[in-house]
């Protein structure tokens, strides 16, 4: 049977580095399904769909094919067929994302993807209701978070290293913004799963987090 981690979390609190070098030690999968939500923005963008429209969102959703394949242990996302790896890590992506994953034809789209990549592999898989909808069964379930300020400066530093200019107090109230709309959705909102552990990495380095979640999987296994 497959072995599955699910990692939640809000924006910013270091899942994808975590759960991409995890995997990579574990010899896992790793699945961010956050960049399944950023490949439909993208398309509903490209669409000229603004985040409020929700019947248009709806619709047009159903044009936006997402696959995954993994190049060299990278993940990469396809929408229609085209490698958009290139185009979702935008703040504009991500807060359209954020914004039109509250609909619920989105989140239908993406959800057999998601259970089925568990299925056939082992995966640490990382996004916003992995442990507390798309797979309740997971062996290990993390809560990773970190205070807003953490999450903003560390945000902001990644931005100034890729050379984009950028200022911390919008950063934050950008954050502060989505965390309200992830955590309040009608469907699938993000929260702990009861079973999950909550670590607070706001005063951790990547290598103790790392390091944290290898042996509780260890532990598992
Ligand atoms: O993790 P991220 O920043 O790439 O995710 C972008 C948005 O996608 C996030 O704000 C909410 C949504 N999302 C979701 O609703 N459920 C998931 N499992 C993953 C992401």
């Amino acid at each position: 049977m497959a072995f599955n981690v699910a990692i939640d979390g809000p924006a910013g609190a270091g899942k994808s580095t975590i759960a991409k070098s995890v995997a990579a030690e574990l010899n896992f999968i790793y699945v961010d399904t956050g960049a399944m939500y950023r490949a439909i923005a993208l398309y509903l963008i490209r669409n000229g769909i603004k985040a409020d429209e929700n019947a248009k969102i709806s619709e047009k959703c159903k044009e936006a094919q997402v696959s995954i394949q993994y190049v060299d242990g990278k993940q990469v996302v396809l929408l229609n067929g085209e490698d958009v790896n290139p185009y979702i890590r935008t703040e504009e992506v991500g807060n359209m994302a954020s914004a039109s994953s509250t609909n619920p034809d989105v989140r239908a789209q993406l959800l057999d993807l998601q259970r089925d990549l568990a299925a056939k592999n082992d995966v640490i898989m990382d996004g916003r209701d992995i442990g507390t909808n798309i797979l309740p069964g997971a062996q290990v379930k993390i809560y990773l978070t970190a205070s807003i300020e953490v999450r903003a400066k560390r945000r902001y530093n990644e931005l100034i290293a890729k050379g984009m200019e950028c200022d911390l107090k919008e950063i934050e109230k950008d954050i502060a913004e989505r965390d309200e709309r992830d955590m309040n959705r009608e469907i699938a909102p993000l929260k702990q799963a009861e079973d999950a552990v909550f670590l607070d990495t706001s005063d951790m380095g990547i290598e103790e987090v790392k390091n944290t979640i290898i042996d509780l999987i260890r532990s598992k296994q």
